[in-house]
């Protein structure tokens, strides 16, 4: 393959193409990203957060021992469920077992009133790890110890005991290193997993979640903020429990972190069409007479990120320990919804109160998902008509689909809406969806003058509580596993540009089944000056480049990333090495490989 890239020939693209899609689902959030090491810690699980009915699943979830619940005088009216044990002890099992570090530090606290408490982490076999005292008032107090862990275990449990009457609620155990030492703060591993990607932005709550199925199930922003104690629990769509423990303040607060921007997504005033409870199809959404309520829902939400210290929901910030706005630029309103009348009026209504109000914010309106049929024209013929700035597709499709489609964006209208492909893959983990996708983000690369931002969906999935695969990446209680699919998101995201060169190839190949099995994409990154050249094999074959670079000044060195191994496997990963830039031009692509060549230009 004869490849000659025009340094002259350059055109601006955008340099947060990649990012991440969170959703709490496969218990991303709560027994995932977020650090609290014990499930139910308010009592608050119930039956009605489980369709089919499932027993088990009601306050006492996770806990063992002799106890009762309460509801008289609790810590707060949003939490009226606590424990009481009378010279008794209690043990809660986290989430499949609490997996501790030897050495480690943890720290616990309660809420509790009446006698002194025994707290003890213990292995599954008995052996005490760790323990601490606190000693409770007559009054509800939030008590709190340090617990050292002597060893290293993946299945161990919290027990807490006592010689009288004591009551607890908000029963919490975090370790101490969470991402960045946050204090209700993220689980580090994972955290880190998400930053080693370099996103450039993290949408969430949602997905699904964000429009909820039904309307009282709406993800509410509000409801997730403030003392913990007072945050308002919520039924998952995707069948568990939300504790909202990692609120809006957190992920805003994560994104920060990460040097990402923050993507809220709010639902347009409808519930998700496909959900069970709506029916699938069905029409239904919040009452208009509750419309202007909940439009001021979303402008508070700016405000709250945004607004100045002196402004009510700014304010509230600050308590949360920002003063500082977030500096927050997109919101997105819809998730893929049913384009219809019901879905129309009020998406209207939200779009134009925030255009009106907020003339600074980047809306990212919803068109539905992509496929056969769906109401993909119809979401786009609104998105026209209100001028929005962005629109957010979806689509979850076949290898064959990506490596056919990698032109999908190159007829797209550029005096229209850019693009965030909110969520998209290729159905599986193996080295070959991996491919598909590095392929058509070649495509997406050449598209970024019209395509903004794309992400991956889902993110993160449990073991064991997965509910929808293929996800990117795996995790249990100690364990993180990135997919192969992780690693192309990875070498994009540590490899964007500010600028697509102009890139002429010529493959010996008459067959355009073989040719687009190829794929090639030329960036410059503007803060280094780097030329960043990627390059996707899908054949069974090995191909031989011969890459030329014209008006670009002198290449010497250059870092060479090959991912590359068996399609039909999982364990591909990448592989680095300093070779000089003329090598990088002529070595083999192996069959089956994604590179990387990324070059200091003189
Ligand atoms: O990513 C999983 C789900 O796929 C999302 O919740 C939804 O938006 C889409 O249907």
């Amino acid at each position: 393959a004869q490849i000659t890239i025009n340094g002259r020939d350059a055109k601006k693209i955008s340099n947060m193409l990649t990012g991440v899609f969170f959703e709490d689902i496969n218990y991303a959030a709560d027994g995932g990203l977020y650090g609290e090491m014990i499930q139910n810690r308010d009592f608050e699980y119930a039956l009605s957060d489980k369709k089919g009915r499932d027993e088990k699943w009601n306050a006492t979830m996770a806990w063992e021992g002799d106890f009762k619940i309460s509801k008289e005088n609790p810590i707060h009216a949003n939490n009226p469920n606590y424990a009481v044990l009378i010279k008794s002890s209690v043990s809660n099992t986290g989430f499949d077992g609490i997996a501790l570090i030897a050495n480690e530090k943890y720290d616990f606290s309660v809420f509790a009133k009446g006698a002194k408490l025994t707290v003890k982490l213990k292995s599954s076999a008995g052996e005490t790890l760790a323990e601490t005292t606190v000693i409770p008032m007559a009054s509800w107090k939030k008590l709190t110890g340090v617990l050292k862990s002597s060893k290293t275990v993946t299945d161990a449990h919290l027990e807490i005991s006592t010689a009288g009457e004591t009551a607890v609620d908000m029963v919490s155990l975090f370790p101490q290193k969470t991402f960045r030492n946050r204090k209700n703060g993220l689980r580090a591993d994972l955290a880190e997993a998400i930053a080693g990607m370099n996103p450039k932005f993290v949408r969430f709550p949602g997905g699904c979640v964000a429009h909820g199925d039904g309307i009282h199930n709406i993800y509410k922003w509000k409801n997730t903020i403030g003392p913990l104690e007072s945050r308002i629990p919520a039924r998952n769509i995707w069948n568990y429990h939300q504790s909202m423990g990692l609120g809006y303040f957190e992920y805003f607060q994560f994104c920060e972190d990460l040097g990402a921007q923050a993507v809220p997504v709010l639902a347009a005033g409808v519930p998700c069409q496909n959900s069970s409870d709506g029916g699938a199809g069905q029409q239904f959404g919040i009452p208009m007479e509750n419309m202007d309520e909940y439009v001021q829902d979303v402008l508070d939400l700016i405000e709250y990120a945004n607004g100045s210290v002196n402004t009510f929901w700014g304010k509230k910030r600050a308590e949360a320990g920002h003063p500082k706005p977030f500096n927050l630029k997109y919101v997105g309103i819809g998730n893929e919804d049913l384009i219809s009348d019901v879905f129309e009026e009020r998406y209207r209504m939200i779009v134009k109160a925030v255009q009106q109000k907020h003339p600074e914010i980047i809306i990212i309106g919803t068109v539905g998902p992509f496929f056969e049929g769906s109401d993909y024209n119809e979401g786009w013929a609104i998105a026209n008509d209100l001028k929005l700035p962005m629109v957010d597709e979806h689509y979850y499709q076949s290898p064959g689909w990506f490596i056919n489609n990698q032109n999908f964006y190159d007829s797209y209208d550029r005096s229209k809406s850019k693009v965030y492909l909110g969520e998209y893959a290729s159905r599986g983990n193996k080295f070959y969806n991996a491919l598909s996708e590095a392929l058509y983000l070649t495509g997406i690369e050449r598209n970024g003058d019209v395509v903004t931002m794309a992400s991956y969906a889902p993110l993160l999935a449990r073991e064991k509580h997965t509910q929808w695969n293929p996800d990117l990446i795996y995790f249990n209680g100690h364990e993180v596993k990135p997919t192969v699919n992780y690693f192309v998101q990875q070498l994009y995201g540590q490899n964007p540009g500010d600028f697509y060169l102009q890139n002429i190839v010529k493959l010996s190949d008459a067959n355009d089944e073989v040719n687009k099995r190829i794929g090639v994409s030329a960036v410059q990154d503007k803060t280094t000056g780097d030329l960043i050249i990627k390059l996707v094999n899908v054949l069974p074959v090995s191909v031989a480049p011969s890459i030329s670079v014209a008006n670009l000044g002198t290449a010497e060195n250059a870092s060479y990333t090959l991912l590359s191994g068996n399609p039909e496997k999982t364990t591909a990963r990448p592989v680095t090495q300093q070779i000089s830039a003329k090598e990088a031009f002529s070595k083999e692509l192996p069959p089956y490989s994604f590179v990387v060549i990324r070059i200091k230009v003189n």
